[in-house]
């Protein structure tokens, strides 16, 4: 007889719950202090002037630069601004679209909107990732960028992407706010596109509370990224045409601190790898349960542990079960699609002209709807999450497959 859930008044697997989903953020310590100090105590927040310039911003770009092994990195203020600044270096603007993943975080399509492009939705598949027979299928004469969202710690099929995107002769967008040193077929994410994006946010691998982080191979896209992120400027570089950029610069705060967190991330992946490989371990003969596919060629981060429940009600069941015992586990973004966000469905702009939607350089008919992507929506509403953090120790791990062994006996 399995032992009664803690829903129902039998004893919780846990007294408290699991340490938090913010990896870089719970392992910082006297290195970050030591590193916001200097910037304090040399009067230097901003990177490009001021009294006594430390230049960490530019350092952490450098190491950006090695450790991906791409040419350029830019430093800027915040991933959703990364995605913009390197939409708008892309050349992406009215009258265009961009393909995006239907699950993926708001700001990715947000991003879209504000380089006043037109968001395509396309299905991700049982990776969680862009799917890319639906990519074939919805690239457009209008299409000028496809984005694709390394969801939490795993590569797309970029062998895949590529190719379709070369076929067709579109630029890949890259956004691995949720996968900072993902590898696929042996190269880390960022580089297989003509543009990556990283974030720096708290619940990302590696954090300055805010920031982020804009990658390419490319020279030129390179400096239209460092104008459009600085009001046209290219101070140290030379090249290109001036252009009327905005300010997403990375403050000297956020940059000393993101120079330290490099530092830790091989570290902080090894320790979530091996969470994730003893859970997996505890919990991958569960019947009833189906793990999130890793593509061939694909290392996971550990970032989460992602399965599917045979239905959205199992799946809801589930995660409130796991929840009473005191396993922090959610369906990832409500378990909903694009239909989670009135503000999609509505083409709710900020101003009421409906730019980009009602643009007249835009000839398309774009209509978003429940059941757009219905497998996405099958997906998304099977899922349970469960974060994971580099601090869980053996009696963590031991703990999340115990609850999920526990509520799998109940539930499914
Ligand atoms: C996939 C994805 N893209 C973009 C962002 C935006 O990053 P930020 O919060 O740094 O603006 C996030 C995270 O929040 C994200 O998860």
């Amino acid at each position: 007889m399995a032992e009664t859930l803690a829903i129902d008044g039998g004893k919780p697997v846990r007294n408290e719950p699991l340490p938090p989903p913010y990896p870089g953020a719970l392992l910082m310590g006297e290195e970050e202090k030591r590193a916001v100090l200097e910037i304090i105590e040399h009067k230097a927040p901003f990177r490009y002037y001021g009294p006594d310039v430390l230049k960490k911003v530019s350092q952490f770009e450098r190491s950006v630069e090695r450790y991906l092994e791409i040419n350029h990195a830019l430093g800027v203020s915040s991933g959703t601004a990364g995605v913009k600044v390197a939409l708008v270096a892309l050349g992406v603007g009215p009258g265009d679209e961009v393909i995006v993943p239907a699950y993926t975080f708001i700001a990715c399509v947000s991003a879209v909107v504000a380089a006043r492009a037109v968001p395509i939705f396309v299905e991700v598949d049982d990776s969680l990732n862009i799917d890319p027979y639906d990519l074939r299928d919805k690239i457009s004469p209008r299409t000028k960028a496809i984005m694709v969202v390394h969801l939490q710690g795993v590569s797309c099929d970029m062998d895949a992407v590529v190719a379709i995107a070369d076929s067709n002769g579109v630029a890949v967008l890259e956004d691995c706010a949720q996968s900072f040193g993902a590898v696929y077929k042996g190269r880390k994410v960022g580089a297989f596109g003509k543009m990556g994006v990283f974030s720096l946010q708290i619940n990302k691998l590696i954090t300055a509370g805010e920031g982020g982080c804009v990658v390419t191979n490319d020279r030129d896209l390179f400096h239209r990224a460092v104008r459009c992120h600085d009001h046209g400027n290219l101070r140290e570089f030379e090249g290109g045409a001036p252009l009327l950029g905005e300010n997403y610069r990375m403050s000297e705060l956020a940059g000393a601190v993101a120079v330290v967190q490099l530092q830790k991330l091989e570290d902080l992946v090894a320790k979530m790898t091996r969470v994730k490989q003893e859970i997996l371990r505890g919990i991958g003969d569960v019947a009833g349960i189906t793990f999130r596919r890793i593509p061939d060629g694909a290392e996971d981060l550990g970032t989460s542990v992602m399965f599917f429940t045979p239905s959205a009600k199992t799946a809801a069941d589930f995660v409130k079960a796991l929840n009473g015992e005191n396993i922090n586990s959610s369906q990832m973004y409500g378990g909903a699609v694009y239909d989670a966000y009135p503000q999609v469905l509505n083409m709710s702009t900020a101003t009421p002209e409906g730019c980009p939607f009602t643009c007249p350089y835009y000839d398309g008919k774009v209509r978003y709807y429940h059941g757009m992507c219905p497998r996405t929506e099958a997906f998304a509403r099977r899922l349970i999450y469960i974060p994971l953090a580099p601090t869980f120790e053996d009696r963590e791990i031991a703990d999340v497959v115990i609850g999920v062994r526990k509520v799998a006996a109940h539930v499914l």
